[in-house]
């Protein structure tokens, strides 16, 4: 009798992805679980359009191990973190083989700019696709979010809120859109005052910040009111608010930082005068405001019309590199394989 199965699975299982970085305007930082990667705070974000990553991952039988490029060059260093993602998604699928994941950037890795954000979307979004899972947007937001805290916010596009959530395995703290990057289309003016990757990554910044600094308490216990300040200001599509409650919480969260022991100082010399030239150009009645993540870049967020006078502006501090500008763009989604060469 013949016994092989009914249906034979392939021996590769390939598909791929694009996922846009966002930018926080209401920050996470701290972790309430390190396992689930559960954040003390909720956040707030904006995903953007023209910077992406785009990933191609394949399962495939004959792999003895996972392996990881980026931008064409194998990457040791992340290839641990993708792997833990992977498995992940290998648990939820029910498949143990291998992965290879080939990924690339069109903006520089590791410099503050959340390519952690758009690469655990766009993996996660691609082996989801891969591996041939139903899951919604809401479930990939809880498997991204359990790669990289920020990545959850990356699946869905325009203006996005991550819940902090209450249960312990992390069911709720899942991302959901606000509102469509169309029905507000604010622009984002990157300036890039360095290209070297960060000192002290989130992860451990955020642990000696929760562990040392003497404002922790005070961060989470502040950030519910502005949730709702800039929840507000979204859905009433208000840009001074907005501004106000954005440049609040970016210094609130350097400011925190900034106590821990060591202190973490994100920031060079041009990000401080990249944040007072958009102070400066605001108090002229220009509609724009800025927000620095863990990183020395200033991401100037402004109203269309305001855009080149904003880059012109920042061009002009010294020891910005270069300006890269971007409008609101979708979340993460399949894209043809094709897609990856262009
Ligand atoms: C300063 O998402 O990179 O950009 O969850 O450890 O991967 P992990 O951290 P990550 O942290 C981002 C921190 C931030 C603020 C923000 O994006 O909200």
């Amino acid at each position: 009798m013949n016994s092989r199965p009914r249906r034979e699975l392939p021996e590769q299982l390939f598909a791929a992805a694009q996922a846009q970085p966002n930018i926080a305007l209401v920050k996470y930082w701290g972790k309430r679980d390190a396992a689930f990667n559960l954040p003390v705070v909720g956040s707030i974000s904006i995903t953007l359009d023209s910077l992406w990553t785009r990933t191609a991952v394949r399962f495939d039988a004959g792999l003895a191990q996972d392996r990881f490029e980026l931008n064409g060059k194998a990457d040791a260093e992340e290839a641990r973190r993708v792997g833990a993602c992977l498995d992940l998604l290998r648990q939820r699928a029910g498949v143990s083989w291998r992965a290879s994941v080939s990924s690339r950037n069109n903006f520089p890795t590791a410099a503050g700019l959340a390519s952690s954000a758009s690469g655990f979307a766009a993996l996660v979004t691609a082996g989801a696709q891969a591996l041939g899972l139903r899951i919604d947007d809401t479930e990939k937001s809880a498997l991204a979010r359990r790669c990289s805290g920020s990545a959850a916010r990356s699946i869905f596009g325009g203006y996005v809120e991550w819940a902090r959530g209450e249960r312990a395995d992390g069911a709720d703290s899942v991302a959901r859109e606000l509102l469509p990057a169309a029905a507000w289309p604010l622009r984002v003016a990157v300036a890039i005052t360095s290209t070297a990757a960060k000192e002290v990554g989130s992860g451990p910044g955020m642990r000696r910040t929760a562990e040392t600094s003497p404002f922790q308490q005070a961060w989470v216990d502040t950030q519910e009111s502005d949730l709702a300040a800039a929840r507000a200001a979204i859905t009433a599509r208000d840009f001074a608010a907005l501004a106000e409650i954005s440049e609040h919480s970016c210094l609130k969260m350097h400011a925190l930082a900034l106590a821990a022991r060591p202190g973490l100082i994100y920031w060079n010399g041009a990000t401080v005068e990249g944040m007072r030239r958009v102070r400066a150009l605001r108090a002229q009645g220009v509609p724009v405001f800025f927000t620095v993540d863990a990183g020395p870049q200033v991401k100037a967020v402004c109203e269309p019309q305001a855009l080149p006078r904003v880059a012109a502006a920042l061009r002009e501090v010294p020891g910005v590199l270069e300006v890269v500008d971007t409008g609101l763009g979708e979340g993460a989604r399949a894209i043809p394989a094709e897609a990856l060469a262009a």
